[in-house]
């Protein structure tokens, strides 16, 4: 009995095997890599047995020193570019011959030139388009090794005004296909018809038929139960156009993600050729010049962020926890869109936006012809740029997510002298909206301008779908009288600065623009280049989140906008040079911890009940602070100090906060929302003593054994009561042992010089970061964070 069951065991695995049509596995693991600007290791027989091996996704420059003379700028996060190589040998079974064997790259930054076994298959400058090569004609089959070769020149600095990374910081993929198979990208979902009733469900989809006729293509949808819900065959031509119809379709919001998938099957008689899955979601969307915003019929405001595509201590090389992480506690604010400034994301981000319920704005580009930084994107655009944006409309076109094109961020053909015949951005506008257009007429396009005027060429070029606005808050209520007939969205807003924790004596309402001008030389600020964390300060192009919030509120054609920036990250740290080395920006720290702005969001743009008391409460004597609440949900919050009502405050018109001016004394403040003369909720900020020990708190305690997944564990320096010291600078030292490594450590500081792949971090106001990654075997890992003269903490994370 016992070797029957092996037997069956057997060929059913061998059966699997050979009937595989189709495989696409994960081609990241156990390459081999060299930063090196002289020699050439494009041949096979180059001899990398002395690099150092790794898996990707990999970001060499996160791994550098911080250099006040790095060719990137403290703009590019004063990080070391390079050239490196990567090199995998690996290779196919004899039994693959006959199949077509492609390589995948979601992304490598920048001009990655990809050689197999000596042949280059072609150049890719741009760091965020996603490409992919056919290697079938070069491949060595049975025992013949095959070498993958990847030079990246990422050298010629600056060529961005943020922390780009370099090296193969995207997954990359191996897919393995019958001759006659669909195309990567191969298929396009619409839906042109939607209501709660009925929905129609177009298909396209691009088959590749090599012999294999008369072949089918079937298209399956299945719920997310897995059950089947409609399905068409058709003659599988090239392009085969289908049309399915949903009964009581599901349909995706914000609030419910729904996700059906469409599988198409490409067949020739009973055996199957090729399967494609296709995520779709089922939903409605409109722009409106009155209303803004709605999906599914239902108005939406948008409350978006932009954030660039660094993962802080992780640099640019993409883990999909940490952008799930990130989004998650983006969502926790109310946030619900993504602007994925300045360039196409990695397409797990868009992922994540369809499962989790963003819409997102998917931008293309940060500049066309004309150049921002010296050695930027602008000197490969007449090349690349049409095939650059071909591709990455086809690569999205299918995520429910995605609402919006942007085809440009602030790009400099805005402006150009009419007499001088300096008109181009017109002509470009509409050559790539017609682009856009012909792969994708089913969302609007639109750029970012800083020049939101009639006046601006691309606006004047007429190409655009959507009309949006960088900043400019002040005239955003004018936008129906300037710009009769078009809709409008505000596509960046803020750059409000703020670290975390820091707050300067001066009144909460005196609002500071640093640097006073754009143009001007910044004197003023902090020598310690911190700024206060009161919301009152930001760049003089921009405003602070109350500022900004309220014209939003205010204005039903505001559809929504999309604040400069969700998160902080590496580069342009606005408005401080050198030693500042990341930004301000962010409404939640380079570690992920939130500000306290956060809380404003949260009271603002969710329902659940919020209370949030800030700042700390370490001062002098003789000190007067101002204190601030959040909240929501109630009708006025109570002051006490040490027992002490301070008075009741409520928000009044427009306010979006409560003050009360306080003469220090230590103790206790503790605040208390009421409704109805009913307690809502309290919040309590103590004065904190002496550093006494380190409390570890993990995000999650358990976590996959697949060498990905990550824990962020939290680090908070607090005095003998547990209570957070609010200026505590401690270096915390970390210590791993068992299932993992520590994949990178932080504090949210924007002028720290240490680094983020270092095994201890010193504290920014109380806290600071680890990061544990899973090596892949189940069992548990040990994290040990100790400082000199506290008590250390030991938390032990699972991993299965
Ligand atoms: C905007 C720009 C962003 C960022 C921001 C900083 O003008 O679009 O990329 O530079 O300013 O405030």
């Amino acid at each position: 009995m016992k070797n029957y069951f092996l037997l069956a065991a057997l060929l059913s695995a061998y059966f699997s095997l050979s009937a595989q049509h189709k495989t696409r596995v994960s081609f990241n693991n156990d390459w081999k890599f060299k930063l090196d600007s002289v020699g050439s290791y494009s041949d096979a027989s180059a001899n990398d047995a002395s690099w150092r091996t790794l898996n990707l996704p990999h970001d060499w420059s996160v791994e550098g020193k911080f250099d006040k003379n790095a060719p990137a700028g403290t703009g590019g996060g004063a990080l070391p570019g390079g050239l490196g190589w990567y090199r995998k040998t690996f290779s196919i079974p004899a039994t693959q011959k006959g199949k077509a064997i492609f390589i995948e790259f979601d992304g490598v930054y920048r001009n990655g030139e990809v050689f197999i076994n000596g042949h280059s298959l072609g150049i890719r400058p741009y760091g965020y388009s996603s490409f992919q090569y056919d290697l079938t004609p070069y491949l060595n089959y049975g025992n013949d090794k095959n070498v993958i070769a990847v030079k990246v020149d990422n050298s010629r600095q600056p060529n961005s005004r943020w922390y780009s990374g370099s090296g193969i910081y995207r997954n990359v993929w191996l897919t393995t296909l019958n001759k006659s198979h669909i195309n990567n990208w191969g298929t396009y979902v619409t839906t042109p018809q939607v209501n709660t009733n009925e929905a129609t469900v177009n298909i396209q989809t691009n088959v590749v038929t090599a012999g294999d006729s008369p072949a089918v293509l079937e298209t399956t949808i299945y719920d997310a139960a897995g059950n089947t819900v409609a399905s068409a065959s058709s003659p599988a031509t090239s392009e085969v156009s289908q049309s399915l119809r949903l009964s009581q379709p599901k349909l995706w919001s914000i609030e419910r993600p729904y996700l059906y998938k469409a599988v198409s099957r490409l067949k020739s008689g009973s055996s199957v050729l090729d399967t494609y899955t296709t995520t779709l979601g089922v939903r409605s969307f409109n722009f409106d010049r009155e209303k803004g915003f709605s999906l599914n019929g239902k108005r939406v405001k948008l409350l978006g962020v932009c954030d660039h595509h660094d993962l802080g201590a992780l640099g640019a090389a993409i883990n999909t926890r940490a952008i799930e992480r990130q989004l998650q506690i983006l969502k926790g604010m109310g946030c619900n869109s993504i602007r994925t400034s300045h360039n196409p994301p990695a397409p797990e981000l868009l992922d994540l936006c369809d499962k989790m319920g963003f819409v997102v704005m998917d931008e293309a580009f940060d500049m066309w012809a004309k150049a921002k930084t010296k050695y930027d994107y602008s000197n490969d655009w007449d090349q690349w740029h049409a095939k650059d944006l071909a591709d990455f409309i086809t690569r999205d076109r299918n995520h429910p997510s995605v609402v919006i094109w942007s085809i440009g961020n602030e790009i400099l053909e805005q402006w150009g002298d009419e007499k001088k015949g300096d008109t181009s951005g017109r002509p470009i506008a509409r050559e790539l909206a017609g682009i856009v257009r012909s792969l994708d007429a089913t969302r609007p396009i639109t750029t970012a301008n800083n020049n939101p005027t009639p006046s601006n060429h691309i606006i004047q070029s007429g190409a655009l779908d959507l009309i949006g606005y960088n900043y400019s808050h002040n005239n955003w209520k004018n936008f129906q009288a300037d710009f009769p007939a078009r809709n409008m969205i505000v596509t960046e807003s803020t750059s409000a600065l703020e670290p975390r924790g820091h707050y300067d004596l001066v009144p909460f309402d005196s609002i500071r623009r640093w640097p006073s001008r754009w143009d001007k030389e910044f004197k003023e600020g902090n020598p310690d280049l911190t700024v206060s964390a009161y919301d009152h300060v930001s760049a003089p192009w921009g405003s602070t989140h109350e500022e900004s919030i309220k014209p939003l509120l205010k204005y039903d054609h505001v559809s929504g906008m999309y604040i400069w920036t969700g998160f902080d990250y590496i580069g342009e740290p606005t408005p401080y040079p050198w030693p500042a080395r990341s930004s301000y920006f962010g409404i939640i720290d380079l570690a992920g911890f939130p500000k306290d702005v956060y809380y404003l969001y949260q009271s603002v743009f969710t329902n659940k009940p919020v209370l949030h008391l800030y700042p700390h409460w370490n001062w002098k004597q003789g000190d007067t602070v101002d204190v601030i609440a959040y909240y929501n949900n109630a009708d006025a919050v109570e002051l006490f100090l040490n027992g002490r009502s301070l008075g009741k405050q409520s928000k009044q018109g427009d306010w979006l906060h409560v003050k009360w001016r306080v003469p220090f004394t230590p103790g206790t403040l503790r605040a208390v929302s009421i409704k109805n003369g009913k307690t809502v909720l309290t919040q309590e900020v103590k004065t904190a003593g002496e550093p006494y020990k380190l409390v570890l708190k993990a995000d999650r305690s358990t976590i996959n054994a697949d060498g990905k997944d990550l824990s962020f564990v939290e680090v908070d320096v607090v005095d003998k009561n547990g209570v957070l010291v609010p200026d505590a600078n401690n270096l915390v030292k970390f210590s791993v042992s068992g299932q993992g490594f520590i994949a990178g450590v932080d504090s949210g500081d924007p002028v720290s010089m240490e680094s983020f792949k270092g095994k201890e971090h010193t504290a920014l106001n109380g806290k600071a970061l680890c990061i544990l990654q899973s090596n892949g075997k189940k069992g548990t890992i040990m994290l040990t964070a100790s400082a000199d003269g506290l008590q250390s903490q030991t938390i032990q994370v699972v991993t299965k």
